[in-house]
């Protein structure tokens, strides 16, 4: 079975009771994001079924979290139903996220940038680069190998996101056993 790229693979993917990509703990590198600069915003980007943006909203911050299959938005929010303290959960693509204008604190993602093809990935760094303010981290979780079958590297991601991001760190990891890194990207301070 081929990797989901579409909104229709992912509504299907999410229609089961479990995806192979759920997390159950939140990450250090998400943990470490919450913690930069006291953020008082953030906005992912491929928000899944939301528990990493129900995460940040429990540590206070005003949490936004996007994604384009509208049965995951419907499952993140039904989980937040009862909390006390909601986050903002859209469907959307995030290659055009009109609807929203920012400026947030921080973002991240974690699994949905190495979705897209050269096209996508210039719109989606158009994006992030519009929405996040001068200064803030974009913090991604990639594949090394990506489902459309490219690779990502810091060398590449740096070249991507330039000039309007720094790469601060990439760090390799095995998570979910396969290649990938996560990779701190600094919005530089002038609109570039
Ligand atoms: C591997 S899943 C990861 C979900 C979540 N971040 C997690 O770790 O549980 C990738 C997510 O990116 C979303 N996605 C892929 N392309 C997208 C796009 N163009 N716009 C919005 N969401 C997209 C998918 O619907 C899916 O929820």
């Amino acid at each position: 079975m081929s990797a989901p790229i579409t909104s229709a693979d992912f509504d299907r993917a999410y229609r089961a009771p479990i995806t192979f990509w759920g997390d159950i703990r939140i990450p250090k590198e998400i943990q470490a994001l919450a913690r930069q600069g006291s953020p008082r915003s953030s906005l992912e980007l491929g928000c899944g079924v939301g528990r990493f943006t129900r995460y940040l909203a429990q540590q206070g911050l005003r949490a936004t979290g996007v994604d384009f299959s509208p049965v995951a938005i419907a499952k993140a929010r039904a989980r937040v139903a009862q909390d006390d303290v909601r986050p903002e959960f859209i469907v959307g693509d995030v290659t055009h996220l009109d609807a929203l204008s920012g400026p947030y604190d921080v973002s991240f993602d974690v699994g949905c940038f190495h979705c897209f093809d050269p096209q996508g990935q210039r719109a989606y760094v158009s994006e992030v680069s519009r929405l996040l303010k001068p200064g803030g981290i974009h913090l991604i979780w990639a594949l090394d190998w990506t489902p459309s079958d490219m690779t990502l590297s810091p060398a590449s991601m740096k070249e991507i996101f330039a000039p309007g991001f720094e790469l601060q760190d990439a760090t390799k990891s095995r998570r979910r056993l396969v290649r990938s890194h996560w990779y701190w990207l600094v919005r530089s301070p002038s609109r570039g």
